[in-house]
């Protein structure tokens, strides 16, 4: 991939002379869906796909940028004075928000720069492609002006530019999961602090898979906003009886207690998914660590439970995806993965399911849905860095 992306580096820019390639991951969350914002825990690993990028320092303070996954936008040219959100600017707006957070932090950008990126997660699937392009800005912006920064920092700071550049309202889990991505382990994160640790995926005779559902993303930003206020008003009123300082405070009989100063049912409902999920991700990860994978993917098939029923962000798409995973043999756990409303299913699988898995799931999903699925056996990868 590093010959490839500097020779189109060369092919768009002039030359590759003095220019440097680079890769951070996607990620997957295995468990804790809709936590992250509500102070719970969260169980995402990065992937060994994600984004490669190669980029050279200018002489001015122009940026130019080219992305393989949109040619034919072709180079679209901006500045270091020119740091602002814009409809037109497309996904440059990912790579511009974080370097205008470096700036807001105090690390002022000094001089423009060439950019190239090519990413192999599948675009808008829910591996979080956005997360993974801003933690790579970062790293690089590290990398070539030797800023500071850890990469928990990379996280942060590429969560405060998607929060308060690109406007959307998203917690820290994906842009941490790729920062601090560790081969062959999971990051079992407590958003509530940032404490965190890592826990092997040793997954005798099994296998990650995705299933992406291609469907179009549509509402979903709003969706997730309007989520989190529901959240957030049930919180307040919990407050007036319980002294939490977030949902993940709760364990379930807690919560079962004092729901009823919850005005309105269904956000009683989205409490109790942020509750439930908090403390079944607690729970899986001490299964996982108990080697009982068997209680893993099932905590992971009550997940998606609370997900379609009381958080209600699945859809008829991830429903089906999940539901016919569920009939296979073999198939350990599935859950949707994400931010819901499309994008992915994540399912453990054991190797002699696999094909079994992809033909039948893949079949029934087209015949009621209309349109294929797309499947990926994926890896667990390391975090950002230079190739
Ligand atoms: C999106 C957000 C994350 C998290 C998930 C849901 O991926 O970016 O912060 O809230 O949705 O778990």
């Amino acid at each position: 991939m590093k010959d490839i992306i500097l020779k189109k580096f060369a092919e768009v820019f002039g030359d590759a002379e003095g220019a440097r390639a680079y890769f951070a991951p996607g990620r997957v969350n295995l468990i804790g869906e809709h936590t992250d914002y509500n102070g719970g825990h969260v169980f995402p690993c990065a992937l060994t796909i994600g984004t490669y990028g190669v980029a050279r320092k200018r002489t001015d303070n122009k940026l130019r940028f080219f992305s393989m996954n949109f040619e034919r936008l072709g180079v679209i040219e901006s500045s270091l004075e020119e740091l602002v959100p814009s409809q037109g600017a497309g996904w440059t707006n990912y790579p511009k928000g974080v370097m205008w957070a470096f700036g807001e932090k105090g690390m002022k950008i000094p001089c423009g720069m060439d950019l190239l990126l090519n990413g192999n997660i599948p675009n808008g699937s829910g591996l979080s492609s956005s997360a993974s392009v801003e933690v790579l800005t970062g790293h690089i912006l590290r990398d070539f002006f030797g800023f500071d920064v850890s990469n928990q920092d990379l996280a942060l700071i590429g969560q405060y530019a998607e929060n308060h550049f690109n406007k959307v309202n998203c917690g820290i889990m994906d842009q941490f999961a790729i920062a601090m991505g560790k081969a062959d382990h999971a990051v079992f994160l407590d958003t509530a602090d940032l404490s965190y640790e890592y826990a092997p995926i040793a997954l005798k005779g099994a296998k990650i898979v995705i299933a992406c559902s291609n469907k179009k993303r549509g509402l979903g930003d709003s969706k997730y906003n309007e989520r989190r206020g529901e959240c957030e008003m049930a919180l307040a009123e919990l407050q007036k009886v319980v002294d939490i300082d977030s949902l993940g405070d709760l364990d379930e009989e807690t919560f079962e207690k004092n729901k009823s100063a919850i005005r309105d049912q269904v956000r009683v409902r989205r409490a109790k998914h942020a509750v439930y999920e908090n403390q079944r991700t607690i729970r899986a990860v001490k299964a996982l660590k108990a080697n009982d994978v068997e209680q893993f993917g099932q905590l992971m098939n009550a997940s998606h439970v609370s997900l379609r029923d009381d958080y209600e962000v699945t859809g008829v798409e991830l429903d089906t995806l999940v539901e016919e995973a569920w009939k296979i043999d073999g198939v350990i756990g599935s859950r949707m993965t994400g931010a819901g409303f499309g994008g992915c299913t994540v399912s453990i699988v054991k190797d002699e399911a696999i094909d079994i898995f992809i033909e039948k799931v893949g079949r029934a999903y087209k015949e009621k849905i209309g349109y294929a699925a797309d499947f990926y056996v994926v890896e667990i990868g390391d975090g950002p860095r230079n190739l």
